[in-house]
């Protein structure tokens, strides 16, 4: 059995854990809700169970799909028993539809198709909000390899694949989301994180109606409701 020793970090929705592996750790999944780089915060009532549960379905099914990732278990409500990386210090966002920070940026309409899915890259750096970074100056600033970005990409689209194709049958469009990608002890690059409705943007098919975070950044109400339509959609269980 392995044991849970002291946190070693908390971030703004999760805390992390070290265990008497040292090739493991514990995440432990928050209510706690921010937005805009903590500028707004919040709870979301039952947000970490659900996360929680969100990302270990979504885990399992790229596992299935032969996309490498750091989980190993969920442990109970909250907790996931995931490998150890050393996280590359970059937020990676596929995007099939125009929406949020794209949108604003271009000045188009908030859910116009884009001709085929995007990639791009945010240094993950709160004291610098997160700024959009290009290959080049990943490179250049030797915060990843041209082979690590290689990798990077091909599994990110992967993963957009095998998402996109599940959600459609759930009559869920996947409008975009962030992954985040690390190195395990031995090297490899590893999916990390989390994929929930805290990081992807879900619309419903028939509706367009917002079935993720959006609704606490933009207050638009039904929050709860949207996490937990979210987990329904997939497993088919309310909780
Ligand atoms: P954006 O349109 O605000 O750039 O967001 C793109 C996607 O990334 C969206 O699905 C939400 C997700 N995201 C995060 O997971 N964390 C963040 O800090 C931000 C800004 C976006
Ligand atoms: N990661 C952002 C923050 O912590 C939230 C978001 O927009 O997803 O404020």
């Amino acid at each position: 059995m392995m044991e849970k020793l002291e946190m070693m970090y908390e971030g703004k929705a999760k805390q992390v854990f070290k265990t008497d592996r040292d090739d493991e750790v514990i995440v432990r999944y928050k209510d706690d809700a921010t937005a805009f780089n903590g500028a707004k915060k919040g709870t979301i009532t039952d947000k970490g169970v659900l996360n929680n549960k969100i990302t270990t379905f979504f885990f399992d099914l790229l596992a299935k799909n032969g996309v490498p990732t750091h989980f190993i278990e969920r442990l109970d409500d909250r907790e996931q028993r995931v490998k150890k990386l050393s996280i590359v210090p970059l937020e990676v966002i596929i995007r099939n539809r125009c929406a949020g920070s794209m949108a604003k940026r271009y000045g188009r309409e908030e859910g116009e198709e884009l001709a085929f899915p995007t990639i791009e890259f945010c240094l993950k750096d709160d004291d610098l909000d997160d700024p959009l970074i290009n290959t080049y100056h990943i490179r250049a600033l030797n915060i990843a390899s041209q082979e690590d970005l290689d990798t990077i990409t091909k599994l990110a689209f992967k993963v957009n694949d095998v998402l996109k194709k599940f959600l459609a049958e759930k009559e869920v469009i996947l409008v975009d989301f962030k992954l985040e990608f690390g190195k395990d002890t031995k090297g490899n690059i590893l999916l990390g994180d989390e994929i929930s409705p805290d990081t992807c943007r879900f619309w419903d098919a028939n509706t367009l109606e917002k079935l993720d975070k959006d609704r606490f950044r933009r207050d638009l109400g039904n929050v709860e409701e949207a996490y937990h339509e979210m987990l329904r959609r997939l497993t088919g269980k309310e909780n």
